[in-house]
């Protein structure tokens, strides 16, 4: 027999006694320290409790007397999880959607062994969106990126004749693409790595935004690739952004070998850089692409593969599947997120405002060369490095932002990325600008 009471909602949800509303920021380290895996280390002393307005979180920070469990203050959200939340929190048009198809279209849960109505809606929505062919989807972004893979894997094996089990994928230095054991078998990084081996085979990388090195793999090794698979511009690495003409060169030499251009779009995607797509920057068009995050504006996980005809027609029923990849309810998050994109103009949004912040952003390292080495972006997927010293702290600065008000976070020991909503307005810009030129000064 099981005691487990669960009753109540929000501060009131209350689990065997213990009350939400009840615990302070202490007593959630607390639980998360005792009976949570620590693949984290979240920022000390706040938790995030709901949401004031589309980049406005309210969180909780540890109260000045002893009465007060906390005390509740606004956060400016510099980062959307990720650029999941490219629509805002709580996306009126996606929370509508939920609620109205719940409540009042009765949308059922059902498997891809049966039709559903709704997957004919995100077919015709997302391919017209992405200017792809065909599209599959999925949950989570590892598992778009994961699914592109395995695609160029057959591709390369059924049309372009590559011998048994020779495949190569082509990655770049310095990538993310997630954590399963296709991408940490990708990754570079030994935090990522350590002791998850053995590793995937049939992987070579080469450093990102070295036209002449992927060029003398190609001629070494062109006829056992299948693809290139790669960010357009590099997340989790600090927001590195190839030069101009990389991407171009790139598509033709992958042409010129028989070789797929895979992008993985899933954190550039969905107007993050002021595109719709990051590829769209640099006039080239992948021959798939992975995308996750914003494909469900926050509010579910949603991800799918979006490719041309016959690369993405090299699946075949019973090779590839998921429970919850284009259920009815994820379907329809997935049209609205991309229908509320498009009817508020988010895109058009993240270039006007990430002019602003990137210029914003520029002056402050004018003023503080010392202390800012540079500042990149593109629309609002933005960073900025500090010179390599030991006081120029990413984390350090990222806790100092917090005290005012800003949620960001460093990716390296000195980067700091900021990439707020797409819903951002230029008064937020300016508190975003003003709290990090006061942490600069004072760091
Ligand atoms: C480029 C890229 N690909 C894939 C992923 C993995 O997405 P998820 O964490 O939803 O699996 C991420 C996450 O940050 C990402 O930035």
């Amino acid at each position: 027999m099981n005691n487990l009471l669960i009753t109540g909602y929000g501060d009131d949800l209350n689990i065997n006694g213990i009350r939400l509303g009840d615990l302070s920021p202490k007593d959630h380290e607390t639980i998360e320290l005792d009976k949570g895996g620590q693949n984290y280390s979240p920022l000390e002393n706040v938790v995030v409790s709901h949401v004031k307005d589309s980049s406005t979180l309210i969180c909780r920070k540890p109260a000045k007397n002893e009465i007060d469990k906390y005390v509740e203050e606004e956060l400016l959200d510099g980062l959307c999880c990720y650029s999941a939340v490219n629509q805002g929190q709580l996306n009126q048009t996606i929370v509508d959607a939920v609620i109205h198809h719940l409540n009042n279209e009765k949308i059922p849960t059902v498997p891809r062994s049966i039709r559903h109505k709704y997957m004919s809606g995100f077919l015709l929505a997302s391919t017209a969106f992405t200017e792809m062919d065909r599209v599959v989807p999925k949950v989570a972004g590892v598992e778009s990126w994961e699914l592109t893979f395995k695609l160029c894997r057959r591709w390369g094996y059924e049309v372009k004749n590559i011998p048994a089990n020779k495949c190569i994928i082509v990655g770049a230095t310095g990538n993310f693409h997630g954590r399963s054991m296709a991408a940490t078998s990708m990754s570079d990084d030994p935090d990522t790595q350590n002791n998850f081996g053995p590793f995937l085979p049939g992987i070579e990388l080469v450093p990102f935004n070295d036209f002449d090195a992927l060029k003398k793999l190609f001629e070494e090794k062109g006829e056992y690739i299948a693809a290139f698979s790669v960010e357009p511009i590099q997340g989790e690495a600090g927001v590195i952004i190839p030069d101009e003409d990389y991407w171009p060169k790139v598509a033709k030499l992958c042409k010129k070998h028989n070789i797929l251009l895979a992008f993985d779009e899933v954190q550039t995607g969905f107007g993050r850089t002021g595109k719709n797509f990051a590829h769209q920057l640099y006039n080239v068009k992948p021959d798939i692409m992975g995308c996750g995050k914003a494909a469900g504006g926050g509010i579910l996980p949603v991800s799918f593969v979006a490719g041309r005809d016959d690369v993405v027609g090299v699946l075949t029923p019973g090779s590839e599947g998921s429970t919850f990849g284009g259920y009815p309810l994820a379907s329809v998050v997935g049209i609205y997120a991309i229908k509320s994109l498009i009817d508020e103009q988010l895109t058009q949004n993240a270039n006007i405002r990430g002019q602003q912040l990137i210029s914003g952003l520029n002056q402050i390292k004018n003023d503080f060369p010392d202390k800012i080495k540079e500042v990149r972006g593109k629309g609002l997927l933005t960073a900025f490095e500090m010179h390599n010293a030991t006081h120029l702290d990413g984390h350090k600065v990222s806790v100092n932002l917090l005290s005012q008000g800003i949620y960001a976070k460093e990716t390296h020991h000195s980067t700091v990325r900021l990439a707020p909503a797409l819903t951002i307005n230029e008064s937020q810009v300016n508190t975003l600008l003003t709290a990090i030129r006061q942490v600069i000064k004072d760091i």
